[in-house]
Formats: C-alpha cells, sequence, structure tokens
C-alpha cells in the first residue's frame, strides 16, 4: 500500500470531516505549552489539518514545522495556516523514513504513533524522535489506549497505555507526565486516549541509565 496516497484519499474524500476532528487541540496546546523548554522549534507529525501549528504561531511560538505522509493534508493545512503559511516548514515524509534536518525543541504527536502496529516500526519511531530532539527537548506523544477503538481511518492500530507509550521510546527518554482523556468523535462518539510526555535525556545520562 502506498500510504501516502492512502491518506491523500481519506482528505479527498472527508477534507476536515474526520473523525479526529477537534474545534481547538486543548490537551496539546496545554502539554506543550506546560512543559517545553522555550517556545520554539516545535514538529507536529502526522499533523493532518490540525489548528495546533496555527495556534501556537498565534501565540508568539516560532520556528514551527508540520509533517505528514499525506500531501493532500498538507495542502490543506497550508491553506488554514493563513498568513503564517511562509512561516511554517512543510514536511512530506513517513514518520518511519523521517531522516531529521536538525534539531527540534517539541515533538508532538497526536493519533499517529498508534498506527504502527509493528514493534520494528515503533522501535524506528523511537529512534526518530531521539534524533529529531536536543537533549532537554520534550515528545508529547497522545494515542489510543487499551479501551480504545481498534481501528482507525480503516487501519489496524497499536493500542497503548501512557506506560506502554514510555517503555516503546526506550531508555533516550525519560518519562515526565502521563494522562488519559476521551475525544468525542464530530458523531458524538467517544475515544479513549493516552497521553505521554517525555524528555530526551542527553548521551551521557543514557549510557548511564542501564546501569
Ligand atoms: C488520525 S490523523 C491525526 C491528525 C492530527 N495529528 C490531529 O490530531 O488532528 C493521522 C495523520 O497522520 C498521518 N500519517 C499516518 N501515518 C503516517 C506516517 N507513517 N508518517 C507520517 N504521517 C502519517 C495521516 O496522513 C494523518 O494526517
Amino acid at each position: 500500500m502506498d500510504l501516502g496516497e492512502y491518506w491523500n484519499e481519506v482528505y479527498d474524500a472527508r477534507g476536515s470531516e474526520v473523525s479526529w476532528f477537534e474545534a481547538s487541540p486543548v490537551i496539546s496546546l496545554e502539554l506543550v505549552g506546560r512543559f517545553s523548554p522555550s517556545r520554539r522549534g516545535c514538529i507536529d507529525v502526522g499533523s493532518g489539518t490540525s489548528d495546533l501549528i496555527r495556534m501556537l504561531a498565534e501565540d508568539g511560538w516560532e520556528d514551527l514545522t508540520a509533517l505528514d505522509v499525506s500531501p493532500r493534508a498538507l495542502a490543506l493545512l497550508r491553506s488554514n495556516l493563513g498568513s503564517y503559511a511562509d512561516v511554517v516548514t512543510l514536511i512530506v515524509s513517513d514518520i518511519r523514513d523521517f531522516a531529521p534536518p536538525r534539531q527540534y525543541t517539541v515533538w508532538h504527536d497526536r493519533a499517529v504513533f498508534h498506527f504502527l502496529v509493528d514493534e520494528t516500526d515503533r522501535h524506528r519511531y523511537a529512534t526518530r524522535v531521539a534524533s529529531s530532539l536536543a537533549p532537554g527537548g520534550i515528545a508529547v506523544i497522545g494515542g489510543f489506549s487499551p479501551d480504545g477503538p481498534k481501528q482507525c481511518s480503516g487501519l489496524e492500530v497499536h493500542r497503548a497505555s501512557s506506560k506502554d507509550i514510555g517503555a516503546a521510546m526506550g531508555d533516550a527518554f525519560e518519562v515526565i507526565f502521563e494522562m488519559t482523556s476521551t475525544h468525542e468523535t464530530p458523531q458524538g462518539i467517544p475515544q479513549a486516549f493516552s497521553w505521554t510526555v517525555l524528555v530526551r535525556r542527553a548521551d551521557d545520562e543514557i549510557a548511564s541509565v542501564g546501569l
């Protein structure tokens, strides 16, 4: 399956009328605002058409990036960015193949990690996050929890608790916050989410973690 084409078709068919739509990304804004060591350098992976990046820009954040495997999602996002379109970097990439061109302060992922149903892919993902974040940078990761839906957009998902997410990310990170939430889809269906916030350790700290 061509993943980019799959998601292009989802967006062509549904635009922003999608089950994961939220009028405002309240939890993401709260966690990023509360735990980020600075107000610049955020990458939102699997951004879709989320308003997170636009709202951070409105709040004065600088150096913002959105990444998605679907060019169509990023085209829609771009049009929603309005006057911020020229200052936000858009990257088309499968997250599993992302070769970060630099280091970021914040890695944000709402409902993308949960598509990685193979353990090898989750491991690959963790190594991408580790190389994308500067030491002290944070990862905010949210996805369907063990009592959440088994599928999203016709794809199977890996349901995980906050602890599962933390464990999958490995020794390069320290878990600093965990929570659960319920997302209500536009059709009124509740979906259980787990959230984990992690800090990227410095390389010399990682070496001592397993001792
Ligand atoms: C459920 S949506 C969530 C969108 C957004 N994060 C939000 O909260 O509104 C998942 C998004 O991840 C993208 N996606 C799925 N698998 C991906 C992958 N392997 N690499 C990058 N993006 C991916 C899809 O194109 C889609 O936009």
